[in-house]
């Protein structure tokens, strides 16, 4: 599950929910015109347009061809350049960028460690690298009924390298090394669907992770009862009298400098 297209499906819905912490992401990076921002796992362009539209020079790098073009069609008279790469790596030189943005992107790095250590290489020495990653809560125990079924009906589901993104301490730990001092903190994102069957629809049935993983439980004959318990689980706690679901999904904004 580490290695998909993430241009499958409809990512959008979801890039969506994520802007309000791509705003705050570009806002702790401190942007200055004419600095070279590079978004790592740039999805629809969430940072690179922000950044872009600060006068920036950026460099927005994501694998899947289908958001390239997303990013590319919307990125019009902007300083914006779209490059196909991973957190591991990025076709940029050495001390190339002053501020590498991730928001939830090199959090799907298959080697933790080694996307890191190129984050690190493309920064600048006084570079800094901004990152954004779910805390547990909300969206792992929405998420988790998928995974445990999954788990359930193929004995095993590749989740990449086993690495703590919302813990500070096992970020310093892989970026010290680089010379690399983090700091963060934890901040809220709302998220809001019309009902919970719009949420399991287009936050999960049509998201490219749900794309490559409902067919699996589907042929299992697992699909029916896996979405009852989603939305039984969103009625129960994240529905409001009016029908709407309204998730807060915590998240950690990390910034390392040397
Ligand atoms: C949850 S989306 C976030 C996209 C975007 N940053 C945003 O704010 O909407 C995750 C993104 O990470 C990209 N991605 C997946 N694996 C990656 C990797 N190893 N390195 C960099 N990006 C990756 C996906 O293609 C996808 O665009």
């Amino acid at each position: 599950m580490s290695d998909f297209d993430w241009g499958k499906g409809s990512y959008e819905p979801t890039a969506a929910d994520l802007l309000p912490a791509a705003r705050e992401l570009v806002t702790a990076a401190r942007i200055q015109p004419g600095e070279h921002v590079v978004d790592v796992g740039a999805g629809t362009g969430n940072v690179a347009l922000l950044a872009a539209d600060l006068g920036a020079r950026v460099t927005a790098v994501e694998p899947a061809t289908r958001l390239r073009e997303v990013i590319a069609e919307t990125a019009l008279d902007r300083d914006l350049t779209v490059v196909d790469g991973t957190a591991a790596s990025v076709p940029l030189p050495d001390s190339s960028a002053d501020a590498i943005l991730s928001n939830f992107a090199v959090i799907f790095a298959p080697d933790p460690a080694a996307a890191l250590a190129e984050l690190a290489r493309v920064a600048r020495p006084t570079g800094r690298i901004l990152l954004t990653s779910w805390q547990p809560g909300v969206l792992s125990k929405l998420v988790g009924v998928v995974i445990a079924a999954l788990r359930e009906v193929t004995g095993s589901v590749d989740m990449g390298t086993p690495f703590n993104w919302h813990d500070p301490n096992a970020l310093s730990d892989l970026l010290a090394p680089h010379g690399f001092t983090v700091s963060s903190r934890t901040l809220e994102l709302d998220v809001v669907t019309a009902s919970p069957a719009e949420y399991w629809e287009t936050r999960i049935a049509t998201h490219p992770l749900g794309i490559e993983t409902l067919p699996v439980l589907e042929k299992a004959g697992r699909l029916d009862e896996v979405r009852n318990r989603v939305l039984h689980m969103l009625d129960e706690n994240w529905t409001t009298s009016t029908g709407e679901v309204r998730l807060k999904a915590q998240y950690l904004l990390a910034t390392a400098v040397r």
